[in-house]
């Protein structure tokens, strides 16, 4: 069900298989590229002109003009009975516009011996919410009033402290020797339709000034954006591997999980977590949510020609196996939930299954599924797929699964 209650009286979602429409797909090579015989270089090409068209028709440009970034630890300390180590950091961007703050909140393992492999992913309702954790600063940037996160006036409060924490199994991860660093998405850019004059937007006002420009970049570009200046951070702490990050959201977070995957080669692999419309699931089966939809209910999130393709998606010159593909030849988990019908649980799974071809062509194994697995049962590769039983959401059992995933960089 449509969780979002503004339109729906105008859109009914479609479930029904046999209802999806025909359609057809744009190949994720072209004609030089399946029969190039030096393929790494002839996707290098291809591969550029891809993420060209995925930035100008649906994420939007990000700014090229300078900035400075200065990190500065704010606070550091044994947690979880000495067994992990929690920092602070003050992530701060500056143009002559301008400065933001992003607070980076670490959990790193104390018996670690070197750097860890990291997981990487934004949070929705503040880092305190991700752990009841005293210690963990309030983010003072605007939040949502939604329970049970307890936000009165959109500021945060103690009240939502942990209200997250079974989305982000801290201890899991440090009991595996693996990081995992976080950020509140909304001190990079809060999610309201506000005509971008907060967050990072604010830091570059002659970037495409016009409100109308078409391929302005919208929140999931700039969340992306924001995730590359958190891994510029990391690259500085002693604690993390900054080979081996990985980069992780759900929902339009893991939306914003695959852009920053795909802009940032960086990245040592990417999971987006029932991403969804405008994530893995294929737009031209407009099943669940659909692009018109979206962009009705989100307008901020992606750019200006992306809205073309309401109640059009035949005409899309792109389609999200393709996005899966700009992911090669890095490890990539694309999850779905059997009762997040929304998202598109066979457009997500088709997705991954179409991007392996690219895989392959590197001479690595593709997904290894024929078809919608069974739930709570997981393909774990370098191309890895799920479909959880339950509903939209992160839990332990998906983690534990993403704990075996990140191995393959160990
Ligand atoms: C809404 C939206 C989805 C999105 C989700 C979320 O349901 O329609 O596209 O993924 O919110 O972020 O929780």
């Amino acid at each position: 069900t449509c969780p979002c209650s503004a339109q729906s009286e105008k859109f009914v979602a479609n479930y029904d298989e046999s209802q999806v429409p025909d359609y057809e797909l744009p190949p994720i090579l072209d004609e030089v590229t399946a029969q190039a015989d030096d393929f790494p270089s002839a996707w290098d090409a291809r591969r550029s002109q891809l993420l060209q068209t995925f930035t100008e028709q649906m994420f939007g440009s990000v700014p090229t003009s300078e900035f400075e970034l200065l990190f500065e630890k704010v606070e550091q300390a044994h947690c979880l009975a000495g067994k992990g180590i929690r920092q602070q950091w003050k992530v701060t961007i500056s143009t002559e516009s301008g400065t933001l703050p992003v607070t980076l909140l670490l959990y790193t393992p104390a018996q670690a011996t070197g750097p860890v492999p990291t997981f990487l992913g934004l949070n929705f309702h503040g880092n305190h919410t991700i752990a009841a954790d005293p210690e963990i600063l309030l983010t003072e940037s605007w939040v949502r009033d939604s329970k049970p996160q307890s936000a009165t006036n959109h500021q945060a409060s103690d009240e939502g402290r942990g209200s997250s924490s079974s989305r982000w199994p801290i201890e899991l991860l440090i009991d595996n020797g693996l990081g995992l660093a976080t950020a509140y998405y909304g001190e990079i850019d809060p999610d309201t339709d506000d005509q971008f004059e907060n967050g990072i937007h604010a830091l570059f006002p002659d970037h495409r000034p016009s409100a109308e420009a078409p391929d302005r970049w919208g929140s999931i570009a700039a969340w992306s954006w924001g995730l590359s200046r958190l891994l510029d951070c990391m690259e500085q702490i002693d604690q993390v591997d900054a080979s081996k990050v990985v980069v992780i959201g759900h929902s339009r977070l893991g939306k914003t999980s695959l852009w920053a995957g795909a802009t940032d080669p960086r990245f040592a692999a990417t999971i987006s977590n029932d991403s969804g419309c405008g994530g893995a699931a294929l737009s031209r089966r407009a099943f669940g949510e659909t692009v018109w939809r979206i962009n009705t209910s989100f307008p901020h999130w992606f750019c200006g020609n992306f809205k073309q393709y309401n109640r059009n998606e035949a005409a899309l010159p792109i389609d999200q196996h393709q996005l899966l593909a700009l992911l090669a030849p890095r490890p990539l988990y694309v999850a779905s939930a059997s009762e997040d019908q929304w998202a598109d649980p066979r457009g997500e799974f088709l997705s991954a299954k179409l991007a392996s071809e690219v895989y392959e062509r590197f001479e690595l194994p593709g997904l290894a599924l024929q078809d919608l697995p069974k739930p709570n049962t997981a393909s774990i590769g370098v191309v890895s797929y799920h479909l959880r039983e339950g509903t939209h959401n992160i839990d332990s059992w998906d983690w534990t699964n993403y704990v075996q995933f990140i191995k393959q960089l160990q």
